[in-house]
């Protein structure tokens, strides 16, 4: 081996030892930089006689140039390694399991309001939301239930810190019925001139207040609200109507219902309605389920329609309660404490 391929196989082996990029760059600086042995070769040739010089450069420079190509491939080779390197360092395993996100669920009292939605929707009854901070009027007064009446005292009402326009204290409502007022009032001035008026059908399913916890009461509760309104809309109606969402709420045609005579300042006559399956778990007892009456006329001239010609039925019922009996809950508060032991098991 000449001392030209011995140059080579030095600097090849530099290179090929250079195990970083920088280190490389320090290897060609040795053979390729201005005081490299190349470089020094390359000035020597100044000494020799022109023959020589042509002959002498041109070996040269084939060196130059294998020594670059070998500086070249161990470049390559670095970048190639630190490219695996890096692949493998991000790579992915996808054979892991993936992290899910918990799967949510409905409320079971959310479940039971959209059966009821679904149910009376299904009997041609629109659904109406309205707001949960109400005037003494709408709770109260247009309700039949006149300032000062003993009749408000059945409902321990919070107050909100705030006067409504006619100067009196606003409150939570205390039930879902002030929505017959607001839903009739809009309907017959929507309607007004249209005779006869098209019936009113709703149900007002919603959040409702009262100063009250036990064990069978919340502070925070749901109603739903149903009405009726037509020129002959009977006691009759509201059974078959009420009876076909039991046999279908609680998914059975095996039970007993009862209207029991109460007192409501909006109805008149009123009635609790009772039900009792003959089978299951909640066999042989009657449950309270709903309020409801007729129409009370003066109720019905609140909501802007004429007594004498249109007439029909209220009812109030409570979700938690049908909830409970549907799942098998006895104590409310359950449904509120957002414990998620209790929720998880209606997913
Ligand atoms: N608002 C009543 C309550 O909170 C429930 C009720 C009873 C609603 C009779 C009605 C009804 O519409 O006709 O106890």
């Amino acid at each position: 081996m000449n001392d030209l391929d011995q140059l080579v196989s030095t600097a090849t082996a530099e290179f090929d030892a250079a195990p970083t990029p920088a280190e490389l760059e320090n290897a060609k600086a040795r053979f390729l930089g201005k005081g490299g042995r190349v470089t020094d070769l390359l000035k020597s040739l100044a000494a020799l006689p022109p023959d020589e010089k042509k002959r002498r450069g041109a070996e040269i420079n084939q060196v130059k140039a294998r020594i670059e190509a070998a500086l070249q491939a161990r470049r390559d080779h670095l970048a190639d390694a630190e490219l695996q390197a890096q692949l493998h360092a991000e790579s992915l395993d996808v054979t892991l399991p993936g992290r899910r996100r918990g799967t949510g669920g409905l409320h079971p009292v959310s479940r039971t309001l959209e059966r009821i939605e679904a149910i009376f929707g299904s009997m041609g009854f629109d659904v109406a939301d309205g707001p949960e901070i109400e005037t003494d009027w709408m709770n109260f007064t247009a309700l039949n239930s006149p300032k000062n009446h003993p009749a408000r005292s059945m409902q321990d009402t919070f107050y909100v810190d705030l006067k409504d326009a006619e100067g009196a204290w606003l409150n939570l409502r205390t039930h879902t019925s002030p929505m017959q007022v607001r839903y009739a009032m809009a309907h017959a001035s929507q309607h007004r001139g249209a005779d006869p008026m098209p019936e009113i059908r709703v149900i007002a399913p919603g959040r409702t207040y009262r100063v009250d916890s036990d064990a069978t009461h919340s502070p925070m509760f749901h109603q739903c609200e149903g009405l009726w309104i037509g020129e002959n809309v009977s006691f009759k109606d509201l059974k078959v109507v009420f009876a076909d969402f039991v046999r279908q709420f609680f998914e059975t045609a095996d039970f007993d219902m009862r209207f029991r005579p109460s007192f409501f300042p909006f109805t008149e006559p009123s009635a609790e309605i009772d039900i009792s399956f003959h089978s299951g778990p909640l066999a042989g007892r009657w449950l309270e389920v709903a309020g409801s009456g007729q129409v009370h006329p003066t109720v019905v001239r609140n909501f802007g329609l004429d007594p004498e010609r249109y007439i029909g039925f209220a009812f109030g019922m409570g979700p938690d309660r049908l909830t409970m009996l549907r799942y098998g809950i006895d104590d409310v508060r359950l449904l509120f404490e957002g414990d998620l032991r209790f929720l998880s098991q209606f997913r």
